[in-house]
């Protein structure tokens, strides 16, 4: 099943939910930054949000736009991030989010002072970066690289020819062209649109773009389950921290090896929140797993 496909599906509740219910999704955080970064007038940013969020809806289907996702800045909740502005404020890191939708994640670290010019945010659909520059009317001032890009399409095995060379940033125009040089890569309600097979996958191809030196992290959330395994419920492959952290270590192993594995790669998963059930068919719980992969 496709992630569009687990999009339509959980949206049997949207004909219900009046939409006053998912804007209380917004909290005093995510208001906060939204005033600041599209209007100060609540009721004006309030509106902006609202008919985006009408549009990009009719564009795709995702629950995450539906209960307001796309505006939250849920990227603040992981305990790693403050560490990760940090280390990027320093100027010679790379950082790159993954399924970014509108690039709200994005926007809010460069605020806290990640260089933008470090900063990539991909998409599989432009139409939804671009409902980003319309969210915030700043196509013309964002210095974020964003791109349209499939993460299935970054190569793995990874080419022969090594880490990539490429030193102006500006000139990336395909994600394949950071293998090796990324630092940080954030994948934010990502994984879990996809079965088990392919989050495998998608470790490996990640794995393919970071650097290998110490300071090298990959962190993110997604939907997880107290028993790793199929959730008929949710109609997703969903995982526990400790079947997390053995995909993790599996594929270093496979990338490097047992003993890089075992020795330079630390993984670190625990529940931290658990979505509205309003969210999922059923009523299921979604516990959120919060996770970081560091390369020491
Ligand atoms: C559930 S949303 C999460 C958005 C955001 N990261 C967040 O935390 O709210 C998943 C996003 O991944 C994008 N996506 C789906 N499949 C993808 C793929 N193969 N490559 C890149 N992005 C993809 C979708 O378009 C969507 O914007």
């Amino acid at each position: 099943m496709s992630a569009s496909d687990i999009a339509k599906d959980n949206d049997s509740s949207a004909q219900t939910s009046p939409v006053d219910y998912w804007r209380q999704c917004l909290t005093t955080v995510d208001i906060e930054w939204l005033r600041s970064s599209i209007n100060a007038d609540e009721t004006r940013m309030r509106a902006r949000v609202d008919e985006i969020r009408k549009e990009a809806y009719d564009f795709s289907h995702y629950p995450c736009i539906r209960a307001y996702f796309f505006a939250k800045v849920d990227v603040v909740k992981n305990s790693i991030y403050k560490e990760i502005v940090e280390a990027g404020k320093k100027g010679d890191t790379i950082y790159l989010d993954f399924g970014c939708c509108m690039g709200t994640d994005a926007r809010k670290l460069v605020a806290d002072g990640y260089p933008p010019q470090n900063v990539f945010a991909c998409d599989l659909y432009k139409e939804l970066l671009d409902f980003g520059y319309r969210l915030y009317d700043d196509a013309s001032t964002c210095q974020i690289h964003f791109l349209s890009s499939d993460a299935f399409s970054v190569p793995y095995p990874a080419p022969p020819s090594g880490p990539s060379t490429v030193e102006d940033l500006s000139e990336v125009t395909e994600i394949s062209q950071l293998q090796g040089k990324v630092t940080h890569l954030y994948a934010g309600f990502f994984f879990h649109m996809f079965n088990e097979e392919k989050q495998c996958n998608l470790a490996l191809r990640f794995g393919v773009l970071m650097k290998r030196e110490p300071g090298t992290i990959l962190y993110g959330r997604q939907i997880g389950s107290y028993e790793a395994g199929f959730v008929d419920a949710l109609q997703m492959f969903a995982h526990s921290p400790e079947s997390w952290k053995k995909m993790w270590k599996r594929a270093f192993m496979e990338l490097e090896s047992t003993e890089f594995a075992e020795n330079r790669v630390i993984v670190e998963a625990e529940f931290a929140e658990v979505l509205p059930k309003e969210l999922s068919l059923h009523g299921h719980p979604m516990p959120v797993l919060h996770w970081n992969v560091r390369i020491v």
